[in-house]
Formats: structure tokens, sequence, C-alpha cells
């Protein structure tokens, strides 16, 4: 059952619903797993990553590990975006030290036809996950539930594995733009009652990730992209829907119109001309180089400063521009936390 209970702190869901805030809240990409050393300290212990996902009560500790060693604003459901191609049936491992693999890929037609459209049931571990999550966290910060973008997990579904430049996704595209948007249709309908079930499992906010966002032209981002990330928008409007597409820059107009709260920037993107393109209506959120929690402590203050004034008072989420990467000393990033969290306008 869901937990209803209030939140204690709850300034991200106020800066995203463009409400005034005392200060700016802050949240961190991948916070959950990958650089603690918490995290790796019980993944040894357990195994696979595909286990861990999903075991709820592993994923409820690892959930709210960034929570407690961070101070961070809010949590994320450790799980990942690849869970969907899983439940239409592609199979996936996470290889050690590699990424994700598909054994089998999408290559036809009948391939297409052959994946199921998935429904909540299909991913009830991780619904299970946010209930015991909410449960555990209390009201301490809200929880935020996420997807991949359309595009995204299709262009892992075509190319079985990460690429640079996932030139097989796009040449499907280029040759079979029918099947393309059949395919990209099916991962809409299925991404649709994921996000539905996380929505009534208790999630309190929705990141879409469109992590390949910036390999796509921008006439090719309107068609196979936007279109597909347009629909889940229109149809999860029960709470706010924050879309990351990285590297998107020339789209942030068009992102602009879309029926959700926030649009998540990376570091490519200028502050003021994200702002003026997206225009006042949307809170954004990001978006510092994870690259700047390398510096020394009195460069990242400083920088975060920077970023904390382009942004503004309201209607900003502090970020990094796409996740932490995993060498990151926690010190470095709780650096970036504690320095937002105590600078006031
Ligand atoms: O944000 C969070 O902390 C919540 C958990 C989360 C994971 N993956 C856990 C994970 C989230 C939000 C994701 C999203 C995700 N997964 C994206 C979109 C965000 C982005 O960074 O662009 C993408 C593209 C993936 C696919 C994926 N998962 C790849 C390419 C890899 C391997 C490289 C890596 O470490 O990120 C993963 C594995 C993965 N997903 C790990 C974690 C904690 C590391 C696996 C391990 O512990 O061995």
């Amino acid at each position: 059952m869901q937990v209803n209970i209030p939140l204690q702190n709850d300034l991200i869901i106020r800066a995203a619903k463009g409400e005034k805030t005392e200060r700016t809240p802050v949240w961190l990409m991948r916070q959950a797993g990958r650089i603690l050393p918490e995290y790796r300290a019980v993944r040894e212990k357990m195994g696979g990553f595909k286990e861990l996902v999903k075991s709820p009560e592993f994923a409820c500790e690892v959930t709210i590990q960034p929570v407690d060693i961070l101070g961070v604003d809010a949590a994320i459901i450790f799980s990942d975006i690849l869970v969907i191609p899983e439940a239409m049936g592609l199979n996936y491992e996470m290889v050690e030290s590699k990424g994700p693999w598909f054994e089998k890929t999408i290559k036809s037609r009948s391939d297409i036809d052959a994946l199921i459209i998935a429904q909540a049931d299909d991913l009830s571990y991780v619904t299970d996950a946010i209930k015991l999550t909410k449960s555990a966290l209390n009201g301490r910060v809200p929880l935020i539930g996420f997807a991949g973008a359309p595009w995204t997990i299709f262009a892992y579904m075509i190319e079985g594995k990460g690429s640079k430049t996932f030139s097989l996704a796009k040449k499907f595209l280029y040759t079979n733009p029918v099947e393309s948007h059949l395919l990209l249709d099916k991962i809409t309908q299925s991404t649709i009652n994921y996000l539905k079930a996380q929505v009534l499992a208790g999630a309190d906010m929705i990141q879409i990730f469109d992590s390949w966002a910036g390999i796509l032209s921008p006439e090719q981002y309107a068609q196979f992209s936007l279109k597909y990330i347009d629909a889940i928008c229109n149809a999860i409007t029960e709470l706010p829907v924050t879309v990351f597409a990285k590297g998107a820059f020339f789209a942030r107009k068009e992102m602009g119109a879309l029926n959700c709260a926030t649009i998540g920037l990376d570091w490519n993107m200028e502050i003021k001309e994200s702002r003026l393109l997206i225009g006042p209506n949307k809170t954004l959120q990001g978006n510092m180089d994870p690259c700047l929690l390398y510096a020394d402590f009195k460069t990242i203050k400083k920088e975060t400063e920077e970023m904390l004034k382009l942004f503004g008072p309201h209607k900003h989420i502090a970020n990094l521009g796409h996740g932490v990467y995993p060498d990151i000393e926690k010190d470095k990033v709780r650096c970036f936390v504690d320095t937002v969290k105590e600078f006031r306008f």
C-alpha cells in the first residue's frame, strides 16, 4: 500500500512547482550506488547488479545512503533504465567494468512484433522497492522515480551495448523509419505503464533520462525523441516531471513547450541562454560539470556559488550536468551539496 506520510523536506517539490523556497534544493544524478564505498561494500557481499536491482531491501538501503551520507534533498530509487527493455522481452546483463550487454537485439519488424508492452506487474520489484523506501524514508525527503526516454531505450535495444556513436541505432532510424516508430511507440506505452505504477507506489517526482539525445540531429530529435517524451509528459500529470535530455541544446526551445515541470540542463548549456530559450515558466535543473568535483574544495565552492547566482533564487534545482562519476571522492560531493545548502540570496 502507498505510504502517505507528509514530507518534512519538500524543497524540491516546491521548486519544481515554481514556488518560492528558502534555499535552492540539491541532489545528484546517479547518487545512488556508484560513488559510495558504503554501496560497494554491500554490493560486494550481494553479487550481480541485476540481483541488487531486483532486491527491494537492497534497493531501499542503497537509495537512502546518499540522504544519510551526502545530505541531499531527495532520494532517487536504485534501479536502472534498462529494466524496461528487459520487461519487454530483451534480457540484459551488466558486465563488470564494461556496462550493459544484450544477448538479443532488435534487427527487424518481427523482432519488434515479438516484444510485449510492459505492464505494471512486470516491474513489481521496482514498485515494491519504492513502497519500502517511502516507508523507510518516513517523509525525510521526496523520492524520485525514473525511466529512460524512449529514444535512449531504443538505442540500447538496437545496439545491444553502450557505444560512443550509437551508429547502429541511428542506422535503423535512417533505414527503417516506419519500424522505428513502431518500436518507439511500444517503448513509450511500456514506459507510461511503468511510470504510472511508480506514481501509485508513492514516487513524489519523476525524471526522464534521455542520455543519448545529443547524438541526433535537431530534425531527428523532434521526430524520434521529443514526440515520445511529449506523450509521456501528457500521460504523467499526477506529479512534477523532469526531462533531462543530455546534449539536446538544439531542442531547448521545444522542451520549453513540454507538459512538464522541470528541464534538466547539461553543463554545455549556458544558463541565461537556456532560461531565455526555455522561457520563464519551467524550473531548471543542473548543471555543474561533473568534473568540477575533481577540483580542490575552494574551487568547487566558488564555481558552485557562481552557478547558483546565474540560475537565481527560484525555479532552480541544483545538480550536476550529468551523473556523478564513479571515482569522485565523497567529500568533494559533500562540498558541492553543502555549498548549495549554505548559500542564501
Ligand atoms: O541515479 C541514481 O543513482 C539511481 C540509480 C540509477 C542507475 N542507473 C544505477 C546504476 C539510474 C538513474 C540509472 C540510469 C541509467 N542507466 C542511465 C541514464 C543516466 C545517465 O547516466 O545517462 C543510463 C544510460 C543507464 C545504463 C547503464 N547502467 C550503464 C551504461 C551502466 C554501466 C556504467 C555505469 O556504471 O553507469 C549502468 C550500470 C549502473 N546503473 C550502475 C548503477 C549504480 C553501476 C553498476 C554496478 O554497481 O556495477
